[in-house]
């Protein structure tokens, strides 16, 4: 556990949770979200400087409705209770909590007390975001009201004697004006952190860590290429150099040239002292895909095989004492770590420790959001393409070929794929375009070439923007560089003959094809 300034977020399902905490390390100060059950002797043990109470979906008075141990509000640590969180602190101190008159949803006029310290050096009136049903609407013994609006008299309580603060707005979004300089004035004023925390800091502190933790033991790494995985393993190899073996199984879904680029950082020549292994797999993951049309069984397969293949090589390597996940918090978070509900099970590597001899698992980017993750990569010194490399699947191109799989269509997806990233690239669009890839549709269609009828294949272009992976749009690509690309393909990758541009937002599409 990490050893400084540092608060906790307590979960109470609220959807905003992940951005509480990301406001609290925006300030520098490290943060945790943990449960809302953890018991009163972890909270002591972890001895944070503030609690927030998040927000949630359900009533306080409700039966099954999540309550946290009330001792936590006699700590004399700060708490600022958010939402459900604010509701939660007027029900543990008995007053009182009802349905609104009318619901309040979106940005509404608040006016602030801004004698308060949460509101100190705030414009008096401004615009908060609120997403609720019930309200405070009597406070508890001692609090008084330092904010409100029209329909919510009490959209700000305090007990600043015992450091107790609620709001029932989101400050934590940025649809509340002022709603930054509100954490901030928490953090500060309340709460009176220093805001030291840095990412140098956290690299010398994870390297002293493993190298105590490790000593002479084996390390293993299964590396895929991506982000997470990358920066994990540059991480063991600064801890612990040829102790560790990283593991890359090139599973013939890659996109062009992508596995010699990996290969290029990462092999024998590259910039890094570890043992790099590249296991060249695609026969085998080609022979059992043949034939196989339905998505789920092509995520099936590719999983288990991948698996046997770790396998196989584990056996040639033996005993190891570790092996490394890049696992990072959104992933602990969406699996299930607090209230909020579990959202996405893509797991590529979920399997490997049921083949891998190993006494435990270190996982140290568990604690970090993906671009602190990408920010200690380059500190790190792992080249930018790596490091801003976006999203690719576990299952690769496997996916993006709709139906059954053939070399050929490999070659189509990967050629076409490629020219698209590049023009991508030249109109200096890849920062702004979260994912962006081409599909094979597997369906073809009649076109002309020369004085020669074809009847090829149809590429989609497929590019989206996303804060959180859940939800997209497609991306405004000018409409010169979408035919450039468009004309490109059909005239240098065979076999295509139609090049479409998807539209759909997600939902209801998906951003994959399968
Ligand atoms: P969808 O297609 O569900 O994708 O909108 C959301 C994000 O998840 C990625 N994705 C996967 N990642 N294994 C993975 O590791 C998978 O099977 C898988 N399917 C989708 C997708 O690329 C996007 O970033």
């Amino acid at each position: 556990m990490i050893k400084e300034e540092k608060i906790i977020v307590m979960d109470f399902g609220g959807q905003y949770n992940q951005l509480i905490a990301r406001r609290v390390r925006e300030n520098n100060i490290y943060c945790e979200i943990v449960p809302y059950n953890t018991s009163i002797d972890k909270i002591k043990e972890m001895e944070p400087s503030g609690i927030i109470f998040t927000g949630g979906p359900d009533v306080v008075y409700e039966k099954n409705a999540p309550i946290c141990d009330e001792r936590i509000l006699q700590l004399g640590i700060p708490v600022l209770g958010i939402c459900y969180g604010a509701q939660l602190i007027a029900y543990l101190k008995r007053g009182n909590v009802e349905k609104a008159k009318s619901r309040e949803y979106g940005k509404t006029n608040i006016r602030f007390d801004t004698n308060s310290l949460l509101f100190k050096n705030l414009k008096d009136r401004s615009i908060c975001w609120m997403s609720h049903t019930y309200q405070i609407s009597k406070l508890p013994e001692g609090f008084i009201a330092t904010a409100n609006t029209d329909n919510c008299p009490i959209a700000a309580m305090e007990l600043p004697e015992k450091k107790l603060y609620a709001v029932q707005f989101h400050p934590e979004v940025v649809h509340t004006e002022q709603g930054k300089e509100i954490l901030s004035n928490y953090l500060f004023n309340v709460c009176h952190c220093k805001g030291t925390w840095k990412m140098d800091s956290f690299f010398e502190k994870s390297v002293k860590e493993i190298k105590e933790k490790v000593r002479n033991g084996k390390v293993l790494c299964a590396l895929s290429g991506g982000v997470d995985s990358s920066v994990a393993a540059v991480l063991l190899s600064k801890a612990v150099g040829k102790q560790l073996t990283c593991v890359f199984v090139d599973h013939g879904f890659l996109r062009k040239n992508e596995g010699d680029e990996v290969e290029a950082v990462f092999g024998k020549n590259g910039l890094y002292d570890l043992n790099f292994i590249r296991v060249n797999a695609k026969e085998r993951f080609y022979d059992r895909l043949k034939g196989i049309e339905d998505p789920e069984t092509k995520r099936k397969i590719i999983g288990e095989e991948f698996i046997r293949v770790f396998e196989d090589v584990s056996k040639k390597i033996g005993q190891v004492d570790y092996l490394v996940q890049g696992t990072i918090y959104p992933d602990v978070i969406e699996s299930g770590l607090g209230k909020s509900d579990v959202i996405k099970s893509h797991h590529n590597v979920g399997g490997l420790p049921s083949v891998v001899n190993f006494k435990e698992i270190i996982e140290p980017l568990r604690l970090l959001f993906k671009d602190e993750v990408r920010k200690l990569g380059l500190e790190m010194g792992i080249p930018e393409n790596l490091v801003y490399r976006q999203p690719f699947p576990g299952p690769g191109l496997a996916i993006r070929i709709i139906g059954d799989i053939t070399e050929e269509k490999i070659r189509i997806v990967q050629d076409a794929d490629y020219i698209f990233r590049e023009e991508i690239a030249k109109a200096n669009l890849d920062k702004n375009i979260n994912q962006y890839f081409a599909a094979l549709t597997n369906m073809r269609s009649v076109g002309c070439m020369g004085d020669e009828r074809t009847y090829d294949y149809a590429i989609a272009l497929r590019a989206v923007t996303t804060s959180d992976f859940m939800t997209a749009e497609a991306a405004k690509i000018p409409y010169e560089v979408i035919e450039k690309v468009a004309n490109r393909i059909v005239n240098e990758v065979s076999g295509v003959s139609r090049v479409l541009y998807d539209y759909t937002t997600k939902p209801p599409a998906t951003i994959e094809f399968e």
